[in-house]
Order: C-alpha cells, then structure tokens, then sequence
C-alpha cells in the first residue's frame, strides 16, 4: 500500500508528479499556509509531510502525530522544526542544502552591492522624477571593492559569501564557533575574529548563521554600536537573528549607516521604521528564489520524503542518529 503525503503549501509541480508517483498526495495548492488546528488535523493519518519554513512542529504537535514519519521541509534552514523532539518520536526530518547556496550568496551579495552603492534610493530617484541634474555628489555610497566584509558563520553560505567577496578584492574576517579547515581559510583568505572584532573592523557585516536558542538576537544594540558608523549589516539568514527594534533604533540614530535585509523577526510583518528610512533595503524572503534553484528544493524535498517512506536513508537526513539500517 502506498503512504500517504500532505504536502502543505504550493511547490512545483514537477515535484508534485513525483510525489504522486510514490504515495498518495494530499495537496493544499495554496500559499496561505494552514492553521496550526487545520494543520493538525490534516497530517493525521499521514506518513509523511512536505512543509514549508512557516509550518511549526513543536513537542506538543508532534505528539499528537503517531503516524508521521518523515517531516520534508522545503528549505535549508529548519527552525521551525524541534529536532530533539522529532528524534525522540522516531521521525525522520529532512531539509535542501546545497542546491540553494550559491543563489542564496548571490543575493546576500546583491543585498551588499545595494545598500552600499543606494542603488533602490537611485531607482526611486529617477521614478518620482526628481533626476534633472547630474550632482558631483549625488548619492555617494560605499566603496565595496578593497573594504573589509564580516561574515558570521562560515557554513556552506558564509563560504560562497567570502568567495563573492573575495572576487571584489574584500579583506574577510569570520567569526564561528567552529574554525573552518585550514585549506577552506586559506582558499577563502578568511581570518577567525572574534565578534567584538568581526564588529568593530567590518565595513559590511553579513549574517549566515543557523536559527537556535545560542543565535536569537545575535545582532543586538550592543553589537550594533561596536560596529562602525559607516558599516551595513546584511542579513539574509533568519529574521530573529537581529533584534529588529534595537536595529530599527540604531539606524535612526545613526550608530551604522545602513542595512539590507531579506529577512525579519516577524514575516511577513516588518518594523515599521525600517520602512521609513531611505538606508535600509528590504526584500521579501527570497535570497533562494531563482527559478532553477526553487525547482531543485521542491524537488529534493520531494525525494527526500519518498525515500524515508520507502524505507531508504534519506538524501538529506538532519537526525542521522536515526538511521540505523
Ligand atoms: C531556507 O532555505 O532556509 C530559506 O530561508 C528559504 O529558501
């Protein structure tokens, strides 16, 4: 008998045929998102889950499911999953590294290049028709070649990051709790700091760590105002890594110079003082989003959920501790 899938929110359709060629699919073709009783009553009866970084599984939900077995986040990052509490219920939960790296660099890069060369102040600019002169110092930005770019965490995406920044002859300072092989410092021409340094020395500071209870509000008013006034924070990680307010706070008052973001503590909901300053550059979520690498997440999560049902390790498994065969 064939096991059955819900799959949470719209995906691709290619990932979608796959599935149905393995289990039975229940699809909620939307991209609302359920609520958290719909939800639950939905993924009943169910083996496995195809969800979304705006699906929550916390202890108390992941008890009332028996049945489950492979939870498929379509996404790299899984926080909003409790990893502990799904190993301990045996469920296998699995994510998308890899396909969405260098998409996901290339545009913490283009967040980088936008908030230090203004380049959404210069569209507005000549949108509202206010361009009728050229100006010697008409909206002077930031060199972004030869200044000094911090990376926290150099994981898979702090490394592509230090690679773009190498390309624009970038000095790289990293911070990680683990150091990174000597080879991955040499080939990247990153040197470990600590924070207070990575701060107080980086010109653009951009943000590649993973969600967790060490990581909340890792960039607060204190870290902020170590950094230099000239500086841009770029964050294309998770929302709560940043304390929004003491950010909101620190670029009114001009403690850093600017900040690109593409990710905020409470999505789609976003400070309302961010919006009102002309330094900050705000996108909706989508460093990942290109075509191609969009289709591969949809498709491997889509793999991933298959194998786990079909009683092979997982291509991507998070709780290997788990797989025993
Ligand atoms: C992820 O994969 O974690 C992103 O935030 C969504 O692509």
């Amino acid at each position: 008998m064939k096991s059955s899938v819900l799959v949470t929110k719209r995906i691709f359709q290619q990932a979608i045929d796959y599935l149905k060629q393995h289990a039975e699919v229940e699809y909620v073709e939307t991209d609302d998102g359920l609520p958290a009783e719909e939800l639950m009553r939905r993924i009943q009866g169910k083996q496995g889950i195809v969800s979304q970084l705006t699906d929550k599984f916390t202890p108390p939900v992941l008890e009332k499911l028996p049945d489950l077995r492979v939870i498929s986040n379509v996404a790299v990052g899984f926080d909003n999953v409790d990893l502990p509490a799904a190993t301990k219920r045996k469920i296998f939960v699995t994510n998308t590294p890899d396909v969405l790296t260098d998409t996901t660099a290339d545009f913490a890069f283009a967040l980088l290049m936008a908030g230090a060369r203004r380049v959404v102040e210069g569209h507005e600019f000549v949108h509202s028709g206010k361009w009728n002169k050229w100006s010697i110092d008409l909206l002077l930005g930031q060199d972004v070649h030869h200044s000094t770019l911090g990376i926290f965490g150099l994981g898979r995406i702090g490394r592509a990051m230090a690679r773009r920044g190498r390309g624009f002859s970038m000095r790289v300072l990293y911070h990680d709790p683990v150091r990174a092989p000597e080879n991955v410092e040499r080939e990247l021409g990153a040197e470990l700091v600590s924070a207070e340094r990575l701060l107080r020395e980086s010109d653009f500071v951009s943000l590649h760590v993973p969600l967790s209870a060490e990581t909340r509000h890792l960039i607060g008013a204190a870290q902020l105002a170590l950094m230099k006034k000239t500086a841009i924070l770029v964050n294309s990680s998770r929302g709560p890594v940043v304390d929004e307010a003491a950010l909101a706070a620190a670029l009114e008052q001009d403690v850093i110079a600017g900040a690109a973001l593409d990710v905020f503590e409470q999505e789609p909901k976003v400070h309302p003082t961010l919006l009102k300053l002309a330094n900050v550059v705000v996108a909706p979520h989508i460093a990942s989003a290109s075509v191609a690498t969009r289709l591969k997440m949809c498709m491997m999560a889509s793999e991933n959920v298959v194998a786990g049902l079909e009683g092979r390790r997982p291509p991507n498994l998070l709780n290997a501790e788990l797989w025993t065969a």
